[in-house]
């Protein structure tokens, strides 16, 4: 089944601190969004990789794209994203090509996703699942409270769920095409995810095992445990 995947990479990386979109940023001199291209053209069953840039760096991501040697396999297309990452998948749909009926959404922040976690999500959703996502099991335990809405103020604790029955989902999350774009026409709420937004449609996501290194690059110390992943590969 052709198979192509949407990596959202629009995003200015606020939380990470100043500097180049957080995309661009490198891990051991690369930017962060080639080694998610790397990461998801690993994968046999992908033949299209559809980048969606930072709308004032189109052009850049497309010359990065030809400095480093990408695996022939693929197929790379660059469109330029949204104010929100919704609006940049969004776009990222837009450009795809008819004949791909599965569809991954990989965040660039997620540079370091071992390929078997891809594989894992696309085959999920050859076996029927309309919407796939890798999830893990939560270290911490997660209360519920009432935001106090000023940074650093106490803030009552309303419930604590139990975490047993919690997940963090990561990426790529594996998608029916058509269900997909009719869950991005439809749901017009902000959500985080996409696998959310087929959930509003009432329809059934499965959650496979997720991995450790596909973690996203959120904070500076983010930054910090990628090398040392990138380190123990000696990449
Ligand atoms: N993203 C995007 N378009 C946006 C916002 C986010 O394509 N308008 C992408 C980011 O580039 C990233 C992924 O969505 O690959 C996950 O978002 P996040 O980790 O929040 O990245 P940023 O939005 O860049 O970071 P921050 O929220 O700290 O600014
Ligand atoms: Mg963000």
């Amino acid at each position: 089944v052709p198979t192509a995947v949407v990596i959202p990479a629009a995003g200015r990386g606020v939380r990470l601190g100043p500097g180049a979109p957080k995309a661009l940023r490198t891990l051991h001199g690369t930017p962060m969004l080639i080694h998610a291209l790397r990461a998801m053209a690993a994968s046999r069953a992908v033949s299209l990789v559809v980048v969606v840039a930072p709308p004032d760096g189109v052009a850049e991501v497309k010359s990065l794209l030809d400095a480093y040697a990408l695996p022939e396999r693929s197929d790379f297309l660059v469109v330029p994203g949204g104010d929100s990452r919704q609006e940049s998948v969004r776009r990222g749909l837009d450009a795809l090509p008819p004949q791909y009926e599965i569809v991954l959404v990989h965040d660039a922040a997620r540079p370091l996703v071992p390929v078997e976690t891809v594989d894992a999500v696309i085959e999920a959703v050859r076996e029927g699942a309309p919407a796939v996502v890798p999830a893990l099991p939560l270290a911490d335990t997660v209360k519920e409270v009432e935001p106090a809405g000023v940074p650093g103020e106490p803030e009552p604790v309303l419930a604590t769920p139990d975490r047993s029955r919690l997940r963090a989902v990561q990426t790529p999350q594996g998608f029916d095409r058509a269900t997909l774009v009719r869950a991005h026409e439809t749901v017009t709420d902000n959500v985080t995810d996409d696998a959310s937004m087929v959930e509003q449609l009432g329809l059934p996501v499965v959650a496979v095992p997720g991995h450790a290194e596909a973690f996203k690059v959120t904070r500076p110390l983010d930054l910090v445990l990628a090398e040392a992943v990138l380190a123990r590969r000696r990449l």
